[in-house]
């Protein structure tokens, strides 16, 4: 509910459970009064203090009055040049040559239902589910004017935020920084917690108080990264998952970013996050406008679990655009690490008869099946059927995979080519590049310039010409190296700054040509594994493969900071041989199927090759989790250890909506010699139910097993895990 005090220029923003408020002051600068667990309250504004603060400048029109200085004021989106030292939101260079912004309330607009962003990935809501409010500020001297968007999910707990900068001028303004998000707070006692790894281990929770100074992340790479998560948490230091405030902000954008969090002098915080400043200038001549990516947060009073089940249920429920919302995704089975690039029709026919009588539905066709694409250092950007490996095309493949009663899904990397390709043959140009320099390789390939449509457009048609020659139900979209060298031979040299952010324009540009020309096919998104799991891409790509790694047990970590912000059916999760192929470690194949089935579940690996008592393992697997999908799918997800801390078991719990099941899976990480006798305290069950053990006749209340636990049994044998499934009588 979006409140609007006409009279004191107030603005209070209620959802469910939290209250954000805004006030315009007497100068008509925009105050950030208050953001936190629901109050039924009147003006916030009595909790800002002001107080002569030497070194800290007063703006003009407050005369000699001391009190008053921008530097030490709670503020809705900060400026720069005039008197704020702490991080701006917005910084313009006028034809002047200055770099300033100062911002003063001209109006607000309230719409029912949700505001929409052009070109960029966005939250949706109806009017019965968001509220939407724009306040203008205006910078009179820059005639530039601001537009910040706020939407507001009453039942998720969510406030979305976007911001558009207008130049009604009549000169050419340059935007040097234009942040999504700024959150001020008027106390400095929270901890950071960011999502920071690396290739092959992403999103590992990172947690520490705040100290003087700005703490940030932040990729510089073209790509949100595997290095830092868009997504972080400010939170009480004593914060945990039940209990303690904290916010979340996530930023839905998949190319450089920043998050920052600055304690000021005067024990204040502030936390801004956007698209990174590095390399970034858009020119914005008069009449034209720039729109920010979207960030959205949610606060949550009691701790962890709730913000993330409200960002899961906001997630699931009003940005992704899922063909299979309503019907039960299907299992697939992916041959990268059954065969690389080596294969035939033939051999990938084998492994999909095999996967096919055990239940699974999917074939997805991994790199190497168009061009000369043999190894990685050949290939990309030719996106035709190789038909020495699949003679007949896609078309014969496809018909004999149907016939196996299995559909189709196809690997492509359409940002991408190689030196040895015709299309590069062609275009050499068509790469992004600096003039004089030879660009860096990464992976032996080069970045299509995806700022430029033509490119896009020739990239696309040659897709269309793939994707209609046979029934396609499943694309892995992936991406495999950072950008260098960027610069665009499409605009002119002072538009350089501009063509990171025209990259994954360009990017959402084509995803959202195959969501419109193939809505029936889900696209998964893929970077390397995790390089590019954000908010961004999810709006495309209802699932993301979570990392290359998929050892279960290095799974554990990455699946577990994961979830901190993104629902499991959004993390593409297989099971794969073993010894692992990407660190040689060797788990039981009941583990491996427990935590890939925590996610968006499928195999990858050659099941010919399984003897007859794993199929049959694998074969229950299945039915396992068909099983228990709707709960994985759309229950609430507890993280009951963190495999961060705890160093012999990670558990995890996905509860349904009523509380009447719940699945509660375990994995042991380390075996002991006369260990623990070992408890685990469910979470989220409905204290008075008796629930119904495993389908056995033994039952538990919901309070003993969230008070007193469920005792675990001993476990021997590495790795070990098992599941409980409880059903309310
Ligand atoms: C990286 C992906 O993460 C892998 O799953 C696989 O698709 C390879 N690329 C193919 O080149």
């Amino acid at each position: 509910m979006i409140i609007y005090d006409e009279q004191n220029l107030l603005f209070t923003l209620h959802t469910r459970n939290t209250t954000y408020q805004m006030k315009v002051d007497h100068y008509r600068v925009l105050l950030h009064t208050y953001y936190g667990p629901r109050m039924e309250c009147g003006d916030l504004s009595g909790l800002i203090r002001y107080g002569d603060r030497s070194f800290s400048p007063n703006p003009n029109e407050a005369q000699y009055d001391r009190t008053y200085s921008l530097d030490v004021m709670p503020q809705e989106y900060s400026t720069c040049g005039v008197g704020d030292f702490r991080l701006p939101s917005v910084e313009l260079e006028l034809p002047n040559g200055s770099h300033s912004a100062d911002l003063r309330y001209k109006g607000c607009e309230l719409q029912k239902g949700k505001y929409t962003l052009p070109e960029l990935p966005a939250f949706y809501g109806t009017e019965e589910e968001a509220e939407t409010l724009i306040l203008y500020l205006e910078d009179a001297a820059a005639q530039i004017m601001i537009e910040l968007y706020f939407g507001v999910f009453e039942a998720s707990d969510l406030i979305t935020r976007s911001v558009r900068i207008i130049n009604y001028g009549t000169e050419t303004v340059r935007l040097c920084r234009c942040a999504s998000l700024c959150l001020d707070f008027l106390r400095a006692d929270m901890d950071l917690i960011t999502f920071d790894g690396h290739h092959l281990m992403e999103r590992c929770l990172d947690r520490s108080p705040l100290r003087s100074g700005i703490q940030s992340v932040g990729s510089i790479r073209g790509a949100s990264s595997h290095q830092h998560n868009p997504f972080v948490i400010l939170c009480d230091q004593h914060a945990n998952e039940d209990t303690g405030l904290c916010y979340g902000a996530m930023l839905l954008y998949s190319g450089n970013f920043g998050a920052a969090a600055e304690c000021s002098q005067y024990d204040s915080t502030r936390l801004v996050m956007g698209i990174h400043p590095y390399h970034f200038c858009w020119t914005l001549p008069p009449g034209e406008s720039f729109t920010a990516p979207e960030a959205a947060l949610v606060c949550s009073p009691n701790g962890f679990s709730q913000m993330s089940h409200q960002f899961h249920n906001a997630i699931r429920r009003n940005l992704l655009r899922d063909p299979y919302s309503y019907m039960r995704k299907p299992v697939l089975i992916n041959n990268w690490e059954a065969t690389y690039f080596d294969f035939t029709a033939d051999k990938l026919l084998a492994i999909a008869k095999e996967a096919s009588s055990l239940g699974i539905e999917l074939f997805v066709m991994d790199d190497g099946w168009f061009g000369d694409r043999n190894d990685d250092n050949r290939g990309l950007g030719d996106w035709q059927v190789n038909e020495t490996k699949l003679p007949g095309g896609l078309k014969s493949l496809v018909s004999k995979i149907s016939d196996l009663n299995m559909t189709f899904g196809i690997w492509i990397e359409p940002e991408m080519v190689n030196e040895d390709s015709d299309l590069y043959r062609l275009h050499p140009d068509w790469v992004l590049h600096i003039p004089g320099r030879a660009p860096a390789r990464g992976r032996g390939q080069l970045v299509l310039d995806f700022s430029r449509k033509d490119i896009r457009d020739h990239i696309y048609r040659q897709l269309q010409v793939v994707f209609s020659s046979a029934p396609i139900s499943y694309i892995k979209w992936d991406m495999n190296r950072s950008l260098t060298d960027v610069w665009s031979a499409g605009l002119p040299a002072q538009r350089q700054g501009e063509v990171y952010h025209r990259y994954v324009l360009g990017v959402y540009d084509l995803l959202e040509r195959l969501h419109t020309d193939y809505p029936h096919i889900l696209i998964e998104g893929c970077c390397g594994g995790g390089g590019r799991f954000d908010g961004g891409m999810l709006y495309y790509t209802p699932q993301i493969w979570c990392s290359d790694d998929s050892d279960a047990i290095d799974r554990l970590r990455i699946q577990y900071g994961t979830s901190f912000c993104y629902p499991p059916c959004t993390m593409g999760a297989h099971v794969s041989a073993v010894p692992n192929e990407q660190n040689g470690r060797i788990t039981p194949l009941k583990t491996r199927g427990i935590v890939a089935m925590s996610g968006a579940f499928g195999y990858e690996m050659d099941l010919n090759k399984c003897t007859v008592k794993e199929k049959e393992e694998i074969r229950q697997q299945i039915e396992d989790y068909k099983t228990y999908y709707e709960l994985i799918r759309h229950g609430d997800y507890y993280r009951l250890s963190s495999p961060f801390e705890n160093d012999l078991f990670t558990a995890w719990e996905h509860v349904s909506a009523d509380k009447r099941e719940a699945l509660i899976s375990f994995v042991a990480s380390a075996s002991r010699p006369a260990s623990p006798f070992l408890k685990l305290y469910l979470k989220g069950l409905d204290p008075s139910l008796q629930y119904q053990i495993d389908h056995s006749e033994k039952t538990c209340s919901g309070s003993l097993l969230m008070q007193a636990g469920y005792p675990l049994p001993v476990v021997k044998g590495d790795y070990q895990a098992f599941q409980i499934y409880l059903k309310a009588k």
